[in-house]
């Protein structure tokens, strides 16, 4: 792992090093302007520049859920379209010193362990400040686009990092797996930066925030000051996310590589250790912090109580309103596209015209796909659109249903009720946009795919609140719809959501999982037109048979441990 620049200093010339541990910790990071004390760095201008960069730092003890929260947060914010990215300082660790480190490497009294924690600490901690420093040529075209504001001013963006930045090395192996995209994923402009013609560089919804989420205990005021002291030097917010668990009952998926392969009775007996180091030096956010100016948000049983303090903000304020809606309930949600409608069948797109008769056919096979799977004793409420063939396709489900606009197909203005192939005759331009970003292209008088995303987040919100055991939701929608709805389960960068495959007449049933979400497919075996199109092809006229039966089942869940301790079932992340 690359080390930190041993010149960097703090302008006394001592090495910064994290409050606890011993004075042989490493350098840290260097600074281009004298360090302000927290008080004077936190005295906020007459007017505040919207958040562009945010640093949420986890705290709490092992085992209360930061991961999975830290993931959560990051995916829903990439889904929204910021960019997110997770430092997780137990991955640092992991690198520097290896996996199988007993428990006795977390005792705060052993100064050689403390001192090696307290290095990866600070690594993890530059790689994010240099991350979320770098505004690169696409952000600041993405940016100063997109929020309709000037990015922040010289001052706050000066003081190049001389320690690890975004080019390290460093960083580009230690960012959490969950959070990574692939170039660009994120960009509002079509390739070659050239804004879409079809979606205004000035319309954007929203800003685009970056957002790290710093993932660690950070379980001492000393430390959590030291962080906030850092960022705020490069003109970075830092809210702090606290998980605190005293409940029993609650369970949390086990996941870690510390553990991988170990005897499970042995791997529990070493956690809990482990948690008893760390609760030794362990004290809860409180508001009197750095000066009383500490911004935090403290879940408590997860979803049970949440204490917020001091928090400022457009993009911490949604983060917040995300964290309120969370919830460990397991549960399972069932998709799946209306019957195949007579506009599918002319292969026209948008409307609002009736099933065919395979669509028909499909809407009378639905009750038995679904209550087949549901099993005994579990309720159901399904959700459509207003528009007429998802209620066809609901009606011989005899259970509540709820008709939400929101879940209308995506509007394609002056395009709905036109083929693809009269698109092209009419609007040649427009059909070569959407080719080169469907994501970001926006019909004429319609919308585009980054529009709906954030139409449904409210659908989203809803679906992260439900939380009754034994109710399950099924919603009936649209292509388009369920790609978005699909892609934020699933991670799918928006590059790709507009391209993802949701046959007709086929159920999908997701189950959300500590670290992913597990999928099935259950086909009706009812043949439909392909309605899917993939970048500058035809679409395919015929209709097709949809692989059948309950043919298709993959999880995305990587492998974990299930280990059963006093407290429950704990985690032994991080
Ligand atoms: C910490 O947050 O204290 C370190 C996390 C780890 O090493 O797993």
């Amino acid at each position: 792992m690359q080390q930190p620049d041993a010149a960097a200093a703090t302008p006394s010339g001592a090495s910064k090093s994290l409050p606890g541990t011993p004075a042989a910790a490493p350098p840290a990071i260097s600074t281009a302007a004298p360090r302000a004390p927290a008080a004077a760095a936190a005295a906020a201008p007459a007017y505040a520049l919207p958040t562009c960069k945010l640093a949420c730092v986890m705290v709490g003890l092992p085992a209360r859920g930061k991961t999975y929260i830290a993931r959560k947060v990051a995916r829903y914010l990439t889904w929204l379209g910021h960019h997110s990215r997770i430092f997780n300082v137990g991955n640092y660790r992991r690198d520097a010193v290896g996996a199988m480190q007993p428990s006795e490497f977390f005792d705060p009294d052993n100064e050689e362990f403390a001192r090696q924690r307290a290095e990866v600490a600070i690594n993890a901690l530059n790689d994010m400040i240099g991350w979320l420093d770098k505004l690169d040529d696409d952000d600041e075209k993405s940016l100063s686009g997109s929020l309709n504001f000037q990015p922040p001013s010289a001052s706050v963006r000066e003081g190049p990092l001389k320690t690890p930045t975004s080019a390290t090395p460093t960083q580009s192996t230690r960012v959490d797996e969950a959070s990574k995209k692939p170039p660009g994923s994120a960009s509002t402009a079509s390739p070659g930066g050239r804004p879409s013609a079809a979606y205004s560089s000035t319309d954007h919804a929203g800003g685009a925030a970056r957002v790290a989420l710093y993932d660690a205990t950070n379980s001492t005021p000393e430390r959590r000051l030291f962080i906030m002291e850092q960022c705020r030097e490069h003109g970075i917010d830092v809210m702090f996310i606290e998980s605190v668990c005293d409940d029993p009952k609650i369970i949390v998926k086990l996941s870690s590589p510390d553990y991988k392969g170990a005897d499970p009775e042995k791997a529990v007996e070493d956690f809990q250790s482990r948690i008893r180091f760390y609760e030794k030096t362990y004290q809860t956010l409180d508001r009197s912090e750095a000066e009383g100016t500490i911004s935090f948000v403290k879940l408590i049983n997860v979803g049970s109580q949440v204490i917020v303090n001091n928090v400022r903000g457009y993009i911490q304020s949604r983060i917040v309103y995300f964290l309120m809606n969370l919830n460990i309930t397991p549960r399972s949600f069932y998709f799946s596209r209306h019957g195949e409608s007579m506009f599918n069948v002319m292969q026209r797109i948008g409307g609002d015209a009736s099933l065919s008769p395979r669509g028909e056919q499909f809407a009378k096979r639905l009750p038995e796909i679904v209550i087949r799977n549901l099993g005994e004793g579990t309720r159901l409420t399904v959700w459509t659109s207003t528009l007429r063939r998802t209620k066809e396709t609901a009606r011989h489900l005899h259970v509540p249903k709820v008709a939400w606009k929101q879940l209308d197909e995506l509007d394609s203005g002056v395009c709905d009720g036109l083929t693809y192939e009269e698109i092209e005759a009419r609007y040649p331009a427009d059909f070569e946009e959407r080719d080169s970003d469907k994501f970001n292209y926006r019909y004429h008088g319609g919308e585009s795919y980054r529009d709906l995303v954030h139409r449904l987040e409210p659908v989203i919100l809803e679906l992260e609140r439900h939380y009754e055991p034994n109710h399950s939701i099924m919603i009936i929608g649209h292509q388009a719809v369920l790609r978005a709805i699909y892609a934020y389960f699933l991670n799918i960068p928006h590059e790709r959501l507009p391209y993802i495959k949701v046959p007709l007449h086929t159920v999908v049933k997701l189950t959300p999982k500590a670290y992913g979400c597990e999928e099935e497919r259950f086909s009706a075996d009812i043949a439909a037109v392909d309605t899917h199109r993939e970048r500058g092809t035809p679409l395919n006229p015929s209709p097709r048979l949809n692989p059948s039966g309950l043919a298709h089942t993959h999880s995305l869940a990587p492998s974990s441990l299930d280990v059963v301790s006093p407290l429950g079932r704990i985690s032994l992340n991080n």
